[in-house]
């Protein structure tokens, strides 16, 4: 695969503070890109992290045909840098992108793209806790022409941002009982840009009363627990990990497979299952609901201290030996090359 390779003459590193980051604002020097035209995907390139000009009629503008992912680099103390589970994202983005009519993006151009702008901004992932390299792959529709049809042009991009915890503060979330952020036959499962954009304004509306996130529910009876905010969700009742099945509502989040996968073996009891509402209102009532936390690539885990359903308030309680920050810790240790890598996730870039 010819890759086309244009490097920044003056790495803008020295004026960030990587101390002080908030998520996704700050960008690296460079950024992968290839343009899909005339049936196919054309010579990939890297060029310096840039503003790209598009005619006001490109349709990702107009129809919001747009899929992407999140996925994260770390580096260990002999510098090198690993990537987590990315076959993963590769497949997934592909899968979004066909629920949208978009064409698949080629397994070795997404490899060698990654590991190449990876290498040159290599210096933009920090070592140490907390630390690592976002990286956010996506598509989008570029012809121009405003028809409402599957665009025939598209344009593929990485960009990396180095970041720090998603999440500054706590976390209590509102069960949704009127708004819904997918449905069958919908487009749930993919990491469509539109998808979150629906999600902005019932997260607003939960803000307005002290949530900071939805705890989203099935769109037609609203009685079955489903996402949290941007990830999947989990629920410790006493001393059993609850988490609903993917489907073609839920997206099939890389942490929550992975929490899955190290828990069972870890030898805690995990149901993958339909989590009704109500089960969680009782268990909370009876004390039994230990914890919640969502689980996804930006806030790994994230623990949920409280929930609020049709105007009644739940607190959780605060629980020692967490199941949360344990797995968070073992999760993010192997993600770290600080442990041993049973599953085979790590990837190293090379
Ligand atoms: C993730 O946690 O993986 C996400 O996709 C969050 C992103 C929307 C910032």
């Amino acid at each position: 695969m010819a890759l086309h390779i244009e490097k920044i003459s003056k790495s803008k590193i020295s004026s960030v503070d990587f101390n002080n980051l908030k998520f996704g604002q700050i960008f690296t020097d460079h950024m992968f890109e290839c343009d899909y035209e005339n049936g196919a995907w054309q010579t990939p390139k890297i060029r310096p992290y840039q503003p790209i000009a598009f005619d006001p009629s490109a349709k990702v503008f107009h129809y919001g045909q747009a899929v992407f992912e999140g996925m994260k680099a770390y580096k260990d103390d002999n510098n090198d840098v690993w990537l987590f589970r990315p076959d993963q994202n590769q497949e997934r983005i592909n899968k979004s992108a066909e629920r949208l009519d978009m064409p698949a993006f080629p397994k070795e151009y997404f490899f060698e793209g990654l590991t190449e702008l990876l290498k040159l901004d290599k210096d933009w992932v920090q070592k140490g806790e907390g630390n690592s390299l976002y990286i956010r792959p996506f598509v989008i529709a570029t012809e121009n022409c405003v028809s409402a049809s599957a665009s025939t042009n598209y344009k593929f991009m990485i960009i990396c941002s180095p970041v720090q915890a998603y999440y500054a503060g706590e976390v209590r979330v509102e069960i949704a009982d009127k708004y819904s952020r997918s449905a069958n036959g919908g487009v749930g499962y993919a990491k469509a840009a539109g998808n979150y954009a629906a999600s902005f304004y019932p997260a607003k509306l939960a803000a307005q009363k002290g949530y900071q996130q939805v705890l989203w529910t099935d769109a037609s009876t609203h009685e079955l627990l489903e996402e949290a905010g941007t990830m999947n969700v989990f629920f410790r009742v006493n001393d059993t990990l609850l988490t609903a099945p993917t489907s073609e509502r839920i997206l099939d989040g890389v942490t929550r497979k992975s929490i899955i996968q190290f828990a069972e073996d870890k030898g805690i009891k995990v149901e993958v299952r339909p989590v009704k509402v109500a089960e969680i209102v009782e268990a909370a009532k009876k004390g039994e609901l230990l914890e919640m936390f969502g689980a996804g690539t930006a806030a790994v885990i994230s623990p949920i201290l409280g929930f609020a359903h049709k105007g009644e308030k739940f607190e959780l309680p605060k629980v020692e030996n967490s199941y949360a920050s344990f797995i968070k810790k073992s999760i993010t240790d192997i993600q770290r090359n600080l442990a041993e890598d049973k599953f085979g996730w790590r990837y190293k870039i090379q």
